[in-house]
């Protein structure tokens, strides 16, 4: 097998793990897929190849799979979560890579896993696990922050509603190079016209989201 070779058994691992999240908690399913998706777009935008781009589409379809692992009454909770819930909320990435580890021999999945674990660090420093800055960030965890952050915010969560798409685009520039890659939200930027077309194409498919996601893109 070569280092770049996508083994025919990801897509179903990735719906095993996946299901796990959707019965739990839907809205990080939905959340997990797009996020995916959209990673894949923004890898493409870059120049990225179609393996790298590959990589990005899974870590971004796992990056927040370890919430399966959250207490639900803190995952879904209605209001805002005490400092202590936000702690166990924040262990997430590393529970997200743990779910992936034990593919770490695979390259594949051992390229994903920076990605995964380190898509809540922040430009300046500030963010977790491990309060990483600048480009000691790996790429494609900076990649999945900026597409993470935008549909966080444009989605509606039990306790707020959704930003109006304006609104978050104001946010991604204010905190572009501070809490993003200052680069990667021009060119998200960039794409986010284009993103909501595609988004109306797919719109009755969410129920075959992974499969279809997880397809080459065009
Ligand atoms: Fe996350």
């Amino acid at each position: 097998m070569a280092w770049d070779d996508i083994p025919d058994w990801s897509l179903e691992v990735a719906e095993q793990l996946l299901a796990e999240v959707k019965e739990k908690d839907p809205f990080t399913f939905f959340h997990c897929c797009r996020v995916g998706r959209r990673s894949r777009k923004l890898a493409k935008a870059l120049g990225l190849n179609e393996f790298e781009q590959s990589v990005i589409e899974y870590a971004g379809l796992f990056h927040d799979i370890g919430k399966a692992k959250i207490p639900t009454e803190i995952l879904t909770k209605p209001g805002r979560l005490d400092s202590n819930e936000i702690e166990i909320i924040k262990t997430h990435p590393e529970l997200s890579a743990d779910m992936i580890k034990h593919l770490a021999h695979v390259p594949f999945f051992r390229f994903m896993l920076p990605g995964v674990r380190y898509h809540h660090e922040k430009i300046e420093g500030t963010g977790y696990p491990n309060a990483l800055s600048g480009d000691s960030i790996p790429l494609f965890a900076r990649v999945i922050a900026v597409v993470d952050s935008f549909d966080a915010m444009t989605h509606a969560r039990p306790y707020r509603n959704p930003l109006p798409e304006e609104k978050a685009i104001k946010e991604l520039k204010d905190f572009s190079g501070r809490q993003f890659d200052a680069k990667l939200v021009n060119y998200f930027l960039e794409l986010i016209p284009h993103l909501k077309k595609e988004d109306e194409k797919d719109q009755h498919q969410e129920e075959v989201v992974v499969s279809h996601l997880i397809k080459k893109a065009a």
